[in-house]
């Protein structure tokens, strides 16, 4: 008798409304009827309104049923779903579902198609062939490869990842470290988690190429306290891939050795900034360190250190695998490769999409995301964390890349858009912002301790159409000005970003009738 293999995600979203009720009561109505079943927890596709999204493998592909409920499974097994059949819940091939097959998914490529903690799984959908080719690689040369790539950093900053790799390689120490900032802690964004817990491996991989390519011999994956599930697929799959020779000493067969652990942060948005993060592995108070020294010469305890996000270092193997020519054939001017995009806050269709860089906003929020979840006119989207600006309708149609953003006074950061229909009050946004920054501030530098807490009491003086409302937004401005150009790290740098854009592009709720000044985010 064949056995037939359902996909039921594993992943948190799915686990949030129900896929493990759902997984059991597929087994459990298997049973009743007496037919063989495999249940593979898979990843999840990224389509965050069709979750619990239950897949069938047929002859003719995967076919996708979903959101399924545990309500709905003894009638998905009476219309035959075992078999691909109809059903109010079909969605056709996983595959050709248009939101999925629109995307150009290269570092997402096998996150809820395999299992993710089977390394038969992994290494049959092309995991391990970067590793093995570094593995006969001199150090420079994996350096130079990613540095061809024209990777950048996907946690924010945009940096060339193989730039900074090359910076400690030339670094001269006995220690050094690979570190990966799986912190997240960006408003909106999930990619990281849907990675760790998706596609485990490819991050393992990426790690052990790193500290091939500088040296070092010792990784550390620092990750949020709230991503628990993540962790147990993360140390199920370092586990795993120490059995197998991927992780530990001689690896696999080499004379080099790489061991790889999993910290737990603490719940502080400052300590995804890299220094916080290093002090905070460092069994400290996450607080940021001026720059210089930088951590690829005086990293993690003091020694040479990347740091890099998840997303960065779960590319390189395919980087590796494939080619620096094939990924820097995606994208646009210095923005090569894809980026895995974010979609949250008030839309129709939110997920995870993957996309060479050099689309536009407007096709997420529309092509992909299907308007406002409400059914309103969409007004607002931040994109690039609680950092990032308010982007009006006006400035949709700027290609996604990380120069013409900047350009707009905006980023891209992690890739988070998050989506705000016409009944948005971008003044209390603005306020959010500064009050955020008051909340996550380390408390290090005073543009942005005492800065932040000034702003939340100048746009609660706004929002009270106190007299000397014009003054108060000049104040503002004034404030703005400092923190931007004193402020020792990004939050209080670039805490900014969202008030200014939201006085730029919406003064009407600011009490201002026309733009409210000539002056730029
Ligand atoms: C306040 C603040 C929070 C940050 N949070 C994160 C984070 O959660 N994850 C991340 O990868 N980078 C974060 N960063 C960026 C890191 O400092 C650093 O640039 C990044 O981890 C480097 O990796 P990459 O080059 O691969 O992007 C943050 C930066 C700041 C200023
Ligand atoms: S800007 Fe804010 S978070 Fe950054 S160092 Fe200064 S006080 Fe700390």
């Amino acid at each position: 008798m064949s056995v037939t293999v359902i996909y039921v995600p594993r992943d948190t979203a799915a686990l949030a409304v129900g896929a493990d009720a759902v997984a059991r009561a597929i087994e459990a109505e298997a049973v009743a009827r007496g037919l063989a079943l495999k249940v593979i927890r898979n990843g999840s596709r990224g389509m965050l309104w069709l979750e619990t999204l239950v897949e069938v493998a047929t002859p003719h592909g995967r076919v996708a049923y979903g959101p399924v409920n545990t309500g709905d499974v003894a009638g998905l097994f009476e219309a035959g779903f075992i078999h691909g059949a109809a059903h109010p819940l079909f969605h056709g091939l996983t595959e050709d579902i248009p939101y999925l097959k629109k995307q150009e998914r290269l570092t997402f490529s096998r996150v809820g198609v395999i299992d993710p903690v089977s390394l038969t799984d992994y290494a049959e959908h092309g995991g391990w062939q970067g590793l093995k080719r570094a593995l006969g690689m001199h150090p420079a040369r994996i350096v130079d490869e990613v540095i061809e790539s024209g990777l950048r950093g996907r946690g924010g900053a945009a940096f060339p990842t193989g730039v900074k790799w090359k910076t400690v390689l030339n670094t001269e120490s006995r220690q050094k470290y690979i570190v990966c900032n799986a912190d997240e802690g960006d408003s909106g964004t999930f990619a990281d988690r849907m990675l760790m817990e998706g596609d485990p491996f490819s991050l393992i991989e990426g790690m052990v190429i790193a500290g091939l390519a500088v040296g070092a011999n010792q990784g550390y994956i620092y990750v949020r306290s709230e991503y628990p599930q993540a962790i147990h697929v993360l140390n199920t799959a370092i586990t795993q891939a120490m059995a197998a020779g991927y992780l530990g000493e001689y690896i696999q067969g080499s004379g080099l050795s790489f061991h790889l652990e999993v910290r737990e942060g603490a719940g502080a948005y400052i300590c995804g900034e890299e220094t916080s993060l290093l002090e905070s592995l460092e069994g400290k108070r996450g607080m940021v360190r001026a720059k210089p020294p930088l951590p690829a010469i005086e990293g993690l305890f003091g020694q040479p250190t990347v740091v890099n996000n998840v997303l960065s270092l779960a590319t390189v193997p395919l980087i590796l695998a494939r080619g620096a020519e094939f990924y820097r054939n995606y994208g646009m001017g210095r923005s090569r490769g894809t980026q895995p995009f974010q979609l949250a806050g008030n839309i129709k269709y939110g997920g995870l999409v993957e996309k060479a860089f050099g689309l536009t906003l407007r096709e997420l929020l529309y092509d992909f995301g299907g308007g406002s979840a409400t059914g309103r006119p969409l007004r607002a989207a931040q994109v690039g964390g609680p950092l990032g600006a308010y982007l009006p309708e006006a400035q949709w149609d700027i290609a996604l890349d990380y120069e013409a953003y900047a350009a707009a006074s905006a980023m891209l950061g992690h890739g988070g858009v998050v989506a705000f229909d016409d009944t948005v009050d971008m003044l209390r946004m603005a306020r959010y912002a500064m009050e955020f920054c008051a909340i996550e501030s380390c408390g290090k530098c005073t543009p942005c301790r005492i800065g932040s807490v000034r702003g939340v009491e100048t746009l609660d003086k706004i929002a009270a159409a106190q007299m000397g409302r014009e003054n108060h937004i000049t104040l503002l401005r004034d404030l703005c000005d400092t923190m931007l150009g004193g402020s020792l790290c990004a939050l209080g740098g670039m805490a900014p970003y969202p008030v200014l854009s939201a006085l730029e592009h919406f003064p009407e709720d600011f009490g201002v009738a026309a733009p409210a000044a000539t002056q730029t985010v």
